[in-house]
């Protein structure tokens, strides 16, 4: 790997509301040694998720956090907070998390709660992008993978992958082809952030959007 071999591995907390197949795309690349991290806990709004199975199996710590629970979206914030402090998570992915978060989460991972969203932003924010984009008939889609702000799907963008819009697709076709670009691109991504190569620039002077910049990998050493 070209990774920083002195770096501690990046500690992941991984939330899920559904089917967790990108938590497992991130599981298997740890495990096959391609993702210098380890994901540290993984939870989720909804007790019966498929991504808690899917951590349990792992050998992850599965926590079940009802969000209805809570009084507020901060109060349910805060104690996803400290579930993941408690398991010394340092990085956060959104994986099918389907809540909006508050700056209490934002603010305890500054530049460090990340999301995969399956449409190319700024296109087709919030829910049921893809069939957002075949009601717009645009002809490419995709995924992104971005740092969370306060807003819906508008963080700094980190990747994208495009995928084609076949004319025979129906959203389920048109999610799968996305799915599987996720299943590459989340992992990627994290294993950016892991080596350290992701940064956001913010130019307050001149009042721009916070950008990332991506530094070149390490050459493996010959
Ligand atoms: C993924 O397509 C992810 O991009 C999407 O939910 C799915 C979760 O699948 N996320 C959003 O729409 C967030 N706005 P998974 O549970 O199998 O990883």
């Amino acid at each position: 790997m070209s990774g920083a071999v002195d770096a501690p591995p990046l500690v992941l907390g991984v939330l899920v509301s559904g089917s967790g197949s990108n938590l497992q795309a991130v599981l298997d690349a740890v495990s096959r040694g391609e993702l210098r991290a380890k994901v540290a806990v993984v939870i989720s709004n909804v007790a019966s998720a498929k991504g808690l199975d899917r951590a349990r199996a792992a050998r992850v710590p599965a926590v079940a956090l009802d969000h209805k629970a809570y009084g507020s979206r901060e109060a349910f914030d805060e104690a996803v907070v400290e579930a993941l402090r408690a398991h010394g998570v340092t990085c956060v992915v959104l994986a099918g998390f389907m809540r909006i978060v508050t700056p209490v989460l934002l603010d305890a991972f500054p530049d460090r709660v990340v999301n995969i969203h399956p449409s190319l932003l700024p296109a087709f924010p919030g829910v049921d992008a893809q069939g957002q984009a075949l009601r717009y008939g645009v002809r490419v889609a995709g995924c992104t993978v971005h740092f969370v702000d306060a807003g819906t799907d508008t963080g700094p963008i980190i990747a994208q992958a495009v995928v084609p819009v076949n004319e025979e697709d129906d959203v389920e076709a048109l999610r799968a082809r996305i799915l599987a670009r996720e299943h590459e691109l989340l992992p990627a991504v994290l294993g950016w952030i892991a080596e350290d190569r992701v940064h956001v620039e913010r130019d307050v002077a001149a009042n721009a959007r916070p950008r990332v910049r991506i530094s070149p990998g390490r050459r493996p050493a010959s």
